[in-house]
């Protein structure tokens, strides 16, 4: 096997440049022995050698260099250029091989369902994630529809909204990583975030987690009204807890393949997506995790049989903005506000950045509110 597709267990954190900050966290966590559904990671060398082999390099390069971020729809044009020409590129016989094989070997008669996901670093840069700007795959099955996601992966690094998130963040294009992740799918009844410090009161005290049923997608794209659970950090004792009422949540979609957004069934809407006994799992493994990486954590999780499954780790940022010791604890619900999965429209590009910032802050106080948002995220 080449070094072009890895397994989790041979991924550390220290390779998040060349796996992405999603996996790289992943890989972490499951060297630690936290309980992460199996996977690998397609890395970031593979799409340079395929776009090397297939002889993109400069075109993709010369596309790249006409883009005007005051042109919304010609960013879209270019960039749909370059995604098509990922799209129709031929895929070297032994890396298509090696995902093949991995992705045989993942799976079993009883598992049978994988989710494909963007795991993106910059190269030469801290970026390890663009929160909410890639794509993710869930409940794909098959070689061949495997191998599709990957591609589709691959593509989502030249998505407008991406190529806006480099350039108001002054990064360069061809430093871009997009290493797609390979990964059981965990067919969870509830799933949610948790954090190990209240993002949005800087409380370092409080632990606070969001729950809903079904698979976390609905938390993390801002669809769902979710549970809220506090905890204390020192004792893990429940300090807070408010259950919503839940009308929607995603699940594998009837078809027998994809996601499907679809209605709570009123007799579950307002019952506890997850038990204080869960929460109180959640937060005990959420502190490990903080832990074993040395600082604040923002997790995804998932329950699936009883058993949690951690699907995602990184770090808290902002913490640092406000001391956190004399701020007052508020018991707000606190899912970061995750970029809408489109870009951005055209005012909000060069120039309006504090507009934008300040755009964002009022939509996560929004959201504190566990008030159903109205984000736009593309359904895949
Ligand atoms: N293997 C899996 N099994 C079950 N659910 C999953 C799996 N992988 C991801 N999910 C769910 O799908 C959600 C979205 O996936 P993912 O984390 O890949 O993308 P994102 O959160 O939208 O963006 P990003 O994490 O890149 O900022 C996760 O929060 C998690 O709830
Ligand atoms: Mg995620």
């Amino acid at each position: 096997m080449s070094t072009l597709v890895l397994p989790f267990e041979e991924i550390k954190l220290t390779d998040t440049e060349r796996c992405g900050g999603k996996a790289a966290g992943l890989g972490e966590l499951t060297r630690a022995g936290i309980r992460v559904p199996g996977g690998f990671c397609v890395t970031g060398d593979a799409l340079t050698r395929v776009i090397e082999v297939n002889g993109l390099k400069q075109k993709i390069a010369a596309i790249a260099a006409t883009l005007n971020f005051e042109d919304y729809l010609g960013v879209e044009e270019r960039t749909g250029q370059i995604r098509a020409l990922i799209a129709a590129a031929t895929i070297p016989g032994d890396l298509d091989q090696e995902i093949r094989t991995r992705y045989t070997h993942l799976v079993t008669k009883a598992q049978r369902y994988v989710a494909v996901r963007s795991s993106v670093a910059v190269k030469h840069s801290p970026v390890s994630s663009f929160p909410g700007m890639m794509d993710t795959y869930h409940y794909v099955v098959g070689e061949d529809q495997v191998l599709e996601k990957v591609r589709e992966c691959w593509s989502s690094l030249w998505t407008a909204r991406a190529a806006f998130a480099r350039f108001r963040q002054k990064l360069a294009h061809q430093d871009g990583v997009i290493a797609p992740i390979v990964q059981l799918m965990v067919d969870s009844y509830s799933a949610g975030v948790f954090f190990s410090a209240n993002p949005i009161t800087k409380n370092l005290g409080e632990m606070v987690i969001e729950s809903n049923w079904g698979l976390g997608e609905s938390v993390v794209s801002g669809k769902s009204m979710n549970d809220f659970f506090a905890l204390d950090k020192a004792t893990l004792a429940i300090k807070q807890k408010r259950i919503v009422e839940k009308t929607v949540m995603v699940t594998m979609d009837d078809s027998g393949a994809g996601r499907a957004e679809k209605h709570v069934p009123p007799d579950r809407a307002h019952v506890p997506s997850i038990s204080d006994k869960e929460a109180v799992e959640i937060g005990t493994v959420g502190k490990r995790i903080e832990k074993h990486f040395g600082f604040n954590v923002d997790v995804e999780w998932a329950f699936q049989d009883k058993i949690l499954y951690i699907l995602q780790t990184r770090k808290i940022r902002g913490l640092e903005e406000t001391p956190h010791a004399q701020a007052p604890a508020k018991t707000s619900a606190v899912t970061p506000p995750r970029a809408p999965k489109k870009a951005p429209a055209k005012k909000s590009a060069p120039g309006k950045k504090k507009a934008a910032k300040k755009s964002a802050k009022k939509k996560a106080v929004k959201k504190t509110t566990a008030v159903k948002t109205t984000s736009k995220k593309k359904k895949k």
